[in-house]
């Protein structure tokens, strides 16, 4: 079982359409995937429940609407084959609640917008996750998204200039396209509407679903996670909490910071 982290504290980065996008088509292919909502505006839950018993199932866990002590039982209630798990996170998640969030985590995935706010935000997103969170970049399990580029823009270039910086892999580079608004209307993934362009998407998508299928070198265990997914019951209170709460306490307050670690 592969546990995809979907993280940005940055509001409207694309977490949610990259987690139910995953989570559709991972369902298409039989792979049984859990989506765990953690946002308490229920995007990813709204988005399961849109979905038609006839079409491939996402198994939903919201967390949100759970209490605390309740989330220390998730795995039990995995479904039997479980072959991914999908965490969609809030807004405004704080950094003392990115090592609860990340510990378990197979894969870290960050979308990042071209933007400036965004690139800004992302710089400080980073230092958390490698000195806050303690994620290491050998490990292979954090990749980055620049969501809903166009290309030929001075803010992509911008971006990708940018993120060439951070050290860390730019695993997918997903175009900006209406398709992505109207598949989630509906309740479903890109590739259940299949567009008229989808093999340009489907080539995007690819190159992330390679990555994932490159298994990281982390281990929970040695971080300390225990074999329950107890950790993550702190995280969500926290995380649930905090999609109200300002942006994120970063104690780490420089980008060179980041890229030294
Ligand atoms: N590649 C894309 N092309 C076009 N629109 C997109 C794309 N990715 C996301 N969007 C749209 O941008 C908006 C924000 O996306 P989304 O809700 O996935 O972000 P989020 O990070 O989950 O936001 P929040 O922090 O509020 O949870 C949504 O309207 C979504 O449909
Ligand atoms: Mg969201």
């Amino acid at each position: 079982m592969q546990r995809i982290v979907v993280l940005n504290p940055k509001g409207g980065s694309g977490k949610t359409t990259i987690a139910v996008n995953l989570a559709s088509h991972f369902a298409l292919r039989g792979e049984r995937p859990v989506l765990m909502d953690y946002d308490v505006q229920g995007s990813s839950s709204h988005w399961v429940q849109k979905r038609h018993e006839t079409q491939a199932h996402v198994h939903l866990i919201s967390v949100f609407e759970r209490g605390a002590l309740a989330t220390r039982t998730f795995e039990l209630r995995f479904p039997e084959g479980t072959g991914r798990v999908i965490i969609d996170t809030p807004a405004a998640v704080e950094a003392q609640a990115m090592p609860e969030l990340t510990r378990t985590a197979d894969k870290i995935l960050v979308p990042v917008l071209p933007s400036d706010f965004d690139i800004y935000a992302c710089t400080r997103l980073v230092q958390n996750l490698l000195l806050v969170a303690k994620v290491k970049r050998r490990d292979n399990r954090l990749g980055i998204i620049a969501n809903r580029v166009r290309r030929n823009t001075l803010s992509y270039q911008a971006l990708m200039r940018f993120l060439g910086t951070l050290g860390i892999p730019i695993v997918a580079t997903l175009r900006d396209s209406q398709y992505y608004v109207r598949a989630a209307t509906l309740g479903l993934g890109l590739e259940e509407i299949k567009p008229y362009d989808f093999d340009e998407d489907l080539a995007q998508w690819q190159s992330l679903f390679d990555w994932l299928d490159v298994p990281s070198t982390h281990s929970a265990s040695a971080s300390g996670a225990s074999a329950s997914s107890a950790s993550a019951s702190s995280a969500s209170a926290s995380s649930a909490s905090a999609s109200s709460a300002p942006a994120s306490s970063a104690p780490a307050s420089s980008a060179p910071a980041a890229r030294r670690a």
